[in-house]
């Protein structure tokens, strides 16, 4: 199994490619079930997660194929796919494959839709909480489907059609909302979402649909009004800048100090985690190209920060974030709203030496002089690369083990990284 080597203490300068947003690419791959046309995606990011969800994707017949080899093999340009779904030919997504990736059970909203039936297998928990998918059933029962939950399956039909209907959501869920909203394009007659999710991907994948033909009002809103169609046509839709991945490059630029161009990124998207970012004693500016990060010899400020569906601040940032406090002039309060269970970064941090305490739903962060490098692991993602800026902050060298973790969500992270001085290098296994 790959790791990472990272030899902590060089300031990162110049500039990193931000790259197309897995949680965008995700939906909008899936969105291709929708139609029998094409649909070409550009910018999608080579992620396991991508490759992954194109070969579950191909089991329900969507064909795939990508187009030649990048223009400039260091220039990040994103890949271009292309996506038909002529006929669905399953309508089963077997646990061998929802398992390894949540993301792959919004096939179930899709599949209903275009093919009126789905058995998919239910995700079951994760290493960041229970993860349940009571929001995506309640929509979708909303809009006529019936379901029955059998040997570890959702199984879904809706005879004649689904039909339009108001879903109000009682929380805030980027996964159901992707759900019903693609279920409603193909719906009879209107659907109105309350409570919807209003981070940019929904509205990315959204827009995808007006392309495709789906009459949808109040994109990036939390009322999401869809007219349904009997058919979707094909279209080619450019996948949004990753803002998580941006922000996870800002945070490791805060953390090392120096001076970054995020070439690509969009302070728009990620205004609440930059304004904190701010409260650090980073300088964070937009420029024609991106946003540009710096930090001089200045000390890190604490913070007092939740987490919040967007525009407030992504749970996906936090462990980052944790990972910068832990070098803070102070104590830092984080508390994580959004799920139960992320916190696994928090005892792996402490290996290096960070002094965190755990109640409940919050972590106190007690700033310290130095981190010293460990070999570490986590289970997640984002818990993975918070590892690796205490790294980059870290005397000496630190080891990350179970690397395969970053690449389901980081494009080249090492090579990134190294080309703005960070000294990390990749130990390939066998
Ligand atoms: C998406 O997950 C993202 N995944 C996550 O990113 C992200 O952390 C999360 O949204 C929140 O922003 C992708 O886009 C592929 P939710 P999702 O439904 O849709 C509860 C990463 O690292 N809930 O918005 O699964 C749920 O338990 C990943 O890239 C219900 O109670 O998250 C959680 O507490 C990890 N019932 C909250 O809602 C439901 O039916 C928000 O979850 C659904 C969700």
């Amino acid at each position: 199994m790959d790791r990472i080597k990272i030899t902590g203490g060089e300031r990162l300068t110049g500039t990193i490619p931000i790259s197309g947003a897995k949680n965008a690419a995700l939906p909008l791959m899936i969105a291709s079930l929708l139609t029998s046309d094409r649909l070409t995606l550009k910018n999608v990011p080579n992620l396991a997660d991508v490759n992954m969800l194109a070969r579950i994707l191909r089991n329900h017949g969507v064909d795939h194929s990508v187009d030649g080899k990048r223009a400039d093999p260091n220039g990040y340009l994103g890949e271009t796919f292309h996506f038909t779904a002529r006929d669905i030919v399953d309508t089963t997504a077997p646990y061998e494959m929802v398992s390894r990736m949540r993301a792959s059970f919004w096939v179930l909203g899709p599949l209903l839709a275009r093919a009126h039936q789905a058995r998919v297998s239910l995700p079951g928990g994760c290493a960041i909480g229970t993860r349940p998918v009571d929001l995506h059933l309640e929509g979708l029962r909303a809009l006529g489907a019936e379901i029955d939950i059998d040997a570890g399956y959702v199984v879904a039909k809706a005879p004649g059609g689904l039909r339009g209907a108001r879903v109000v959501f009682p929380k805030v869920s980027v996964g159901a909302t992707h759900n019903v909203l693609m279920a409603a394009t193909l719906a009879r007659g209107e659907t109105v979402i309350e409570n919807a999710a209003r981070e940019p991907e929904v509205a990315d994948v959204a827009e995808c649909l007006v392309k495709m033909g789906a009459k949808i009002e109040g994109i990036g809103t939390s009322t999401l009004r869809i007219q349904g169609r009997d058919r979707l046509e094909g279209a080619t839709h450019t996948v949004l800048p990753d803002r998580i991945e941006a922000g996870t490059f800002a945070f490791a630029v805060a953390a090392t100090g120096g001076d970054v161009l995020l070439e690509g990124a969009r302070m728009a998207l990620l205004e609440t985690a930059f304004g904190v970012l701010r409260q650090t004693g980073a300088i964070v500016e937009e420029t024609a190209d991106g946003v540009r990060i710096k930090r001089n010899g200045n000390a890190i400020e604490p913070v007092r920060v939740e987490t919040q569906p967007f525009p407030g601040f992504p749970t996906d940032l936090q462990a980052q974030l944790m990972a910068l406090m832990t070098r803070a002039n102070g104590t830092s309060v984080i508390r994580e709203t959004i799920f139960e269970n992320r916190f696994m970064h928090v005892q792996e941090l402490a290996r290096l030496g960070a002094d965190i305490r755990l109640h409940g739903d919050s972590a106190t962060v007690r700033g310290v002089g130095t981190l010293r490098g460990a070999p570490v692991m986590a289970t997640d993602l984002r818990a993975s690369v918070s590892l690796v800026i205490a790294g980059l902050m870290a005397d000496g060298e630190t080891m990350i083990n179970r690397v395969y973790h970053l690449d389901r969500g980081f494009e080249r992270l090492e090579e990134k990284l190294s080309r703005c001085g960070a000294r990390i290098e990749r130990l390939t296994a066998g």
